[in-house]
């Protein structure tokens, strides 16, 4: 079925999984590209170590998995190849080079505060601190298929308010006019269906997810909590602790994922693509 000739080592109980042995080049030859589609959508967090890669191989394997967005950060994005975001405490003139300059970062999904948010991000490691720094990843689809059926129950046909406003404040991260207007508030379902495997996976996170629309706010914020502490659980976390050239490909539409703290005298850069849905699944719910 999946992944015929590709080496594959699962990474946790739920998810997750190294593909040994492949390159991630712009010219990859389409079956072992189909491969690699397959077992992302099956495993949802993919990590390749060892990437001999340049940028333009970063962009040209994301953009056949769809088309890459230029993320609204401008301040942040590499100069020479817009379609990179750059991760990084790295400073010119005092001023970080990149998003998520210093230490820990909660709960997230990429872009869950637009309304056509990203299917899948794509995170290279090109400096990394000798400690610290890891990446957690949460099986959002184990999650909700493991839910207790109380808060099954509530969340099943609802939706709840989405808050970049809300995650940069956490962060006291500087929002610009125009980077203000693209991003009201915003309601998604709680629970979303994949658009290509039509698995149905929590939509929910510490960062950015304020409110369920249609309870009281006591009542909201407490299954909010509730919902919190189910999906931090061990049994649907993976950690990634990074070793340079690792590049990992990650299912935004059923993965939430957050960054441990680490030491900001030590150099961390990483670069990012955003890749959106085909345009034929425009509507990712
Ligand atoms: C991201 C992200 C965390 C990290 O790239 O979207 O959240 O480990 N990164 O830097
Ligand atoms: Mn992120």
């Amino acid at each position: 079925m999946v992944a015929k000739s590709l080496e594959v080592r699962p990474l946790a109980e739920t998810f997750g999984a190294e593909v040994v042995g492949v390159q991630l080049s712009r010219d990859m030859d389409a079956d072992t590209f189909n491969e690699i589609k397959a077992l992302w959508l099956r495993y949802e967090v993919l990590l390749f170590r060892d990437q001999q890669v340049e940028k333009e191989d970063l962009i040209g394997f994301s953009g056949r998995i769809g088309p890459l967005e230029i993320h609204l950060r401008e301040e942040w994005l590499s100069k020479t190849h817009p379609e990179l975001l750059q991760i990084t405490n790295i400073r010119e003139d005092g001023k970080p080079t990149g998003a998520l300059a210093d230490g820990e970062v909660g709960w997230h999904f990429d872009q869950i505060y637009l309304p056509k948010p990203a299917i899948a991000s794509l995170l290279f490691s090109v400096k990394i601190p000798p400690a610290g720094g890891g990446t957690h990843f949460a099986d959002m689809t184990a999650a909700y298929a493991r839910l207790p059926r109380h808060l099954k129950d509530v969340v099943d046909g609802r939706t709840a308010v989405q808050s970049y406003v809300a995650f940069n404040q956490m962060y006291s991260t500087d929002t610009n006019a125009k980077q203000k207007n693209l991003t009201p508030d915003i309601a998604h379902p709680l629970v979303r269906t994949h658009p290509y495997s039509g698995r149905r996976a929590l939509y929910v996170c510490p960062g950015m997810t304020i409110r369920i629309n249609g309870l009281p706010d006591d009542e909201s914020r407490a299954v909010l909590d509730e919902l919190f502490a189910w999906t931090a659980r061990e049994e649907f976390i993976y950690r990634h602790d990074w070793r340079v050239s690792d590049a990992v490909l990650w299912d935004n539409a059923c993965t939430m994922h957050r960054r441990d703290d680490f030491d900001g005298e030590h150099e961390r850069l990483m670069l990012r693509t955003t890749i959106l849905p085909q345009p034929d699944r425009a509507i990712p719910f």
